[in-house]
């Protein structure tokens, strides 16, 4: 609890590695087809090239001085059908990445499922049948199998909330699904898939990454619109992994019912993504919110309202929001150990210095927020381990495509050559502070 904060950075598969090495498609691949699907057009074949670039990678974090370095195993990469044995290619260039990072005196903190489902299992059936679950402890093993002798932090599933309800409910993420039976069948299935991952990784320090918010009603009246918006965004996974139950919002089902004693206590360590607040009030205008009420199934007709500041995904920033998140979840589960798994911004990056390098205060000024945040919530006893910044690198941002820039590092969208950002040099010298 005295140690210092692990400082660190987090991207993921789909979103920087590119096709490369001739990885096999996932649902991402498939919804990127679709015509609208992404802003602009674009999809994950190339995206930062990573999968070619790795040394670059890696001496940017070597650059940085980061203790940790969040990144996620392509399940397609790994395991081309999402059945069988696995691609000894695929597992190479993890192993690569691991080694790389060992030698340079960084913790590898991999994620095994960042939304990129092999196809073949969508075509079986996806998220909502119960098989893949059990198709995902497989792969859990032999992910475990190949670097469990040089990594010893897993996260099973990033942001779980998203690929339920975003994937199945408003359908904005693949699959592209618009169903709420099948977006809870997706959401326990999920919850079941961690639980089983865990348990076939033994010796593992597994944990799970939920995406959190404090939800606040804009007036009494949105009350409970906002309880059930709550329920589904926090409560539903919160509940599950630490109380064996489901929230109210859950629609009943024994056999889901039967997993939860599973569920309960599978969680060595939670990560805590947070962006920003959810403020729920009244239906919009011209009937749009991002996130939309359909990935809330049940809350009923509401919009939310951020307020200004926002960054260019309309995100409220209020660094206060990861502090009360980080003790909602201590006041829980007081011995689970917590790590911020994804905090950042995405900003114009608009303005350049004389060296022709993003002079990015403004997202120097977000991460500084709420670096002080994580640090309030563990000076009032959370167990906040860790903080990773979202991200290493400008990338692809889903449904938003290359439109947003998340990144403490440029890359350039044509050559995808690397440049840091002011940012990158502020975290170096926060990093270097610290010690
Ligand atoms: C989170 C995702 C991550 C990234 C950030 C901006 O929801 O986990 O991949 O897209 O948002």
């Amino acid at each position: 609890m005295n140690d210092r904060l692990l400082i660190g950075t987090a991207t993921a598969a789909y979103q920087v590695e590119g096709a490369g090495g001739g990885r096999a498609p996932s649902i991402w691949d498939t919804f990127a087809a679709r015509p609208g699907a992404i802003l602009d057009g674009s999809d994950g074949s190339v995206a930062c090239d990573s999968y070619h670039r790795l040394d670059e990678d890696l001496d940017l974090l070597a650059g940085l001085g980061v203790d940790a370095y969040r990144f996620s195993l392509s399940w397609p990469r790994v395991q081309p059908t999402g059945r069988g044995s696995a691609d000894p290619a695929g597992l190479d260039y993890y192993s690569r990445l691991v080694d790389g990072l060992l030698d340079r005196g960084i913790a590898p903190m991999p994620t095994l499922y960042h939304w990129d489902l092999p196809q073949p299992l969508q075509d079986a059936g996806g998220w909502p049948v119960r098989d893949t679950a059990l198709r995902f402890a497989d792969y859990a093993q032999a992910a475990h199998s190949a670097l469990g002798d040089r990594v010893t932090r897993w996260a099973t599933l990033n942001e779980p909330w998203c690929a339920a309800f975003l994937g199945h409910g408003s359908g904005v993420h693949a699959p592209g699904i618009r169903d709420a039976t099948a977006a809870f069948r997706a959401a326990h299935h999920l919850l079941l898939a961690h639980a089983l991952g865990a348990r076939a990784m033994p010796g593992a320090d597994t944990g799970v990454v939920c995406n959190l918010y404090p939800v606040l009603p804009e007036s009494p009246e949105f009350a409970a619109a906002a309880r059930t918006v709550d329920e589904i965004q926090n409560g539903l996974w919160l509940d599950a992994l630490f109380a064996g139950r489901y929230p109210e919002a859950v629609p009943r089902d024994d056999a889901h019912a039967a997993d939860l004693p599973l569920i309960r206590g599978s969680a060595a360590w939670l990560g805590v993504n947070y962006y920003t607040p959810l403020r729920v009030g009244p239906a919009l205008p011209d009937g749009r919110s991002v996130p939309d009420q359909r990935a809330y199934p049940g809350a009923g007709d509401f919009g939310l309202h951020p307020r200004g500041p926002l960054t260019t995904m309309a995100w409220e920033v209020d660094a206060t929001g990861l502090e009360q998140v980080l003790l909602r979840v201590a006041a829980i589960a007081p011995d689970v150990p917590l790590y911020v798994t994804e905090n950042g911004a995405a900003y114009p990056d608009a303005r350049r210095l004389p060296d022709g390098s993003v002079d990015d205060q403004d997202r120097i000024a977000y991460l500084r927020s709420h670096l002080a945040a994580a640090e309030r919530a563990r000076a009032a006893g959370a167990p906040v381990r860790g903080y990773l910044v979202w991200s290493l690198l400008d990338n692809f941002e889903w449904a938003y495509g290359y439109t947003q820039t998340f990144g403490i590092v440029e890359v350039d969208p044509a050559t995808r050559d690397r440049r840091p950002k002011a940012s990158y040099r502020w975290l170096a010298a926060e990093i270097a502070a610290r010690r």
